[in-house]
């Protein structure tokens, strides 16, 4: 399932897998002045090749390796001949390939592994300049990309919603509050997030982004001191789990966000 809708000029392209009849998650890609912002699922792919074919598409980033930002990326070369980069840490997994689970195949089909040029500082357009940030905190090679003129951050999922609470297990929260703080360096009015919000006061939303993160880390860290488990935590701040635990067999969920304020880290192999 593929549906556009439009910010201003911005094209905001909403892809997604039914299963069992039921749209079980989706992922937002962006369109503006000729650039492509992530490729989305390969289940989506040949739809957004047929909304790409009335573009006059020039380049293509991706903002990290998740394969529902890359599921597009060997049929968009292949049809439009167009260059596609990530950043350098990035590239290694988008060529190669990584562990995939099972719940990732059925939900976005498994992607072609490409090879993808490296990223530098700035990316170009008719138009516009776009600053390229690398975030890191999300995946490895994560960037943002900063429209100064407009002040519009497009965040990839380094920045999903001002008060999350379930992630993947392999999400580290002194990684992504290290990601937020980078964003705070830029004057952002608007936040264009993956999962298709648009926050208005972009900086402001960052700063009380981060301040969740510290509260519920110091809730964490108490309740752990106290004798709790990562579960009983969950249980007490968020009320239990997530729908989506069940279906991803853990592997997406609140305790993985508790358990993300109590490593030291870990992005090596997501
Ligand atoms: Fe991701």
């Amino acid at each position: 399932m593929l549906k556009i809708t439009q910010y201003q000029d911005l094209d905001k392209i909403m892809m997604g897998s039914t299963i069992n009849g039921q749209l079980l998650y989706t992922v937002f890609a962006f369109f503006l002045d000729g650039l492509l912002i992530d490729t989305g699922c390969h289940n989506t792919r040949y739809e957004l090749i047929d909304y790409l074919g009335s573009k006059e598409l020039s380049k293509v980033v991706n903002t990290h390796h998740h394969i529902d930002h890359i599921g597009a990326n060997q049929a968009i070369m292949d049809k439009f001949k167009v260059p596609i980069f990530a950043h350098p840490e990035a590239l290694p997994f988008i060529a190669d390939g990584f562990h995939v689970f099972s719940y990732q195949k059925e939900l976005w089909g498994a992607p072609t592994f490409c090879r993808v040029k490296p990223l530098g500082k700035k990316i170009t357009t008719k138009r516009f300049d776009f600053e390229v940030i690398h975030t890191g905190g999300h995946s490895k090679g994560h960037v943002v990309l900063f429209l100064k003129n407009r002040g519009w951050l497009f965040t990839g999922d380094e920045f999903l919603t001002n008060k999350p609470n379930s992630s993947s297990r392999f999400t580290d929260n002194h990684q992504m509050i290290k990601a937020l703080q980078k964003m705070m360096n830029f004057e952002s009015e608007l936040l264009i997030t993956c999962s298709g919000g648009i926050f208005k006061k972009g900086k402001k939303i960052l700063s009380r982004t981060i301040d969740y993160y510290r509260e519920t880390e110091s809730n964490v860290l108490s309740l752990t001191r106290q004798g709790l488990t990562p579960a009983e935590i969950v249980l007490k701040l968020f009320n239990g789990e997530t729908p989506l635990y069940e279906y991803t067999n853990g592997e997406f969920s609140r305790q993985n966000f508790v358990e993300g304020f109590l490593k030291k880290s870990s992005l090596e192999n997501c």
